[in-house]
């Protein structure tokens, strides 16, 4: 649905209430926010210069990009993948369609692997679904002297990825590789040598995936968020396979869905081979996060 541009819109005072009274038909309710994020994007400018130069005059141009940015967040397209970026650990990174949108409490996956980890120079870590790149890059700032693997199977996803590694200059700790799970692992000589797996999996339920609000349904990729009936299969799939590559002792740490926590313990206990299972809670009391160690 296109977003009808004023009759005469001279300043960028006209555009901002233009583009909030859009924003406010669609549903949106931070339209207020999202349109100076949108407008400030659109003509180039900091927020605060669209505030303080109201009675700046807008050109043809300005006006085309301001209708097309706004148009896109009308169609309920996420304002991340619009604006190009989201924060992350305190760090930006650049996401677009082929990744999913850095959450919140994913940042809890990474601050467990950092307090559980007490790793050596030259400790190898890998990324299972790396996407954006945004657990692997911040990792790697954080703990500099491991090597990092960081994997996934789209392409385009690890194509975003690199590119936040080099906007954070961790580059050189990180090795991509593209393969279903751990296939490309194999060729890595990794077998036995691995001293955490921390992965955020897909973890949607099918049947709860046409429930999702617009934003992550038509625009997330699929793959990135659906994993079979009941949304565990990858913690499943995990759970079996990174037994193969952790050192005794070695830490697996994955993100949960709300209420998955009972089944994926249920499966470690099923598979076998782990000791110390732990879970921890999110803000709102949700067993986010599941740390378990490969029994040595
Ligand atoms: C929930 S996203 C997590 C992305 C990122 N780590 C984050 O936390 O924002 C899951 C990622 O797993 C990848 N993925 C899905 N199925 C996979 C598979 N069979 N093998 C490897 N990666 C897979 C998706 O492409 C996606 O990037």
């Amino acid at each position: 649905m296109p977003a009808p541009i004023p009759a005469n819109p001279k300043t960028i005072g006209m555009l901002i209430t233009w583009a909030q009274r859009a924003l406010e038909t669609s549903g949106n309710t931070n339209a207020a926010q999202e349109a100076l994020w949108l407008l400030a994007y659109a003509l180039g400018k900091q927020h605060h210069e669209l505030v303080s130069r109201r009675d700046q005059p807008v050109s043809g141009e300005d006006l085309a990009r301001a209708e097309s940015v706004v148009s896109r967040r009308m169609a309920r397209e996420p304002l991340q993948y619009i604006l190009g970026t989201q924060e992350f650990c305190g760090l930006d990174f650049q996401v677009n369609s082929a990744v999913l949108i850095p959450r919140p409490e994913t940042e809890l996956l990474v601050q467990a692997v950092v307090r559980e980890g007490g790793f050596a120079e030259g400790a190898v870590l890998v990324d299972v679904g790396t996407g954006s790149g945004c657990v692997a890059v911040t990792l790697a700032t954080i703990l500099s002297g491991t090597r990092i693997f960081a994997l996934d199977c789209s392409g385009d996803a690890l194509t975003v990825a690199r590119g936040n590694a080099e906007r954070h200059g961790v580059s050189d700790n990180i090795t991509w590789k593209k393969g279903d799970l751990f296939s490309a692992l194999h060729e890595c000589n990794l077998v036995g040598a691995v001293d955490a797996v921390v992965s955020n999996p897909p973890y949607i339920a099918e049947a709860v995936w046409a429930d999702l609000q617009p934003e992550v349904r038509d625009f997330e990729p699929r793959a990135a968020l659906v994993a079979g009936q009941q949304g565990t299969e990858f913690h499943e799939r995990l759970l079996d396979d990174a037994r193969l590559f952790l050192v005794p002792g070695g830490l697996l740490v994955m993100e949960l869905g709300q209420g998955q926590a009972p089944l994926v313990r249920q499966a470690a206990e099923r598979a076998g081979g782990y000791t110390g299972l732990q879970t921890v809670k999110d803000e709102v009391g949700i067993e986010r996060v599941m740390i378990a160690r490969r029994a040595g």
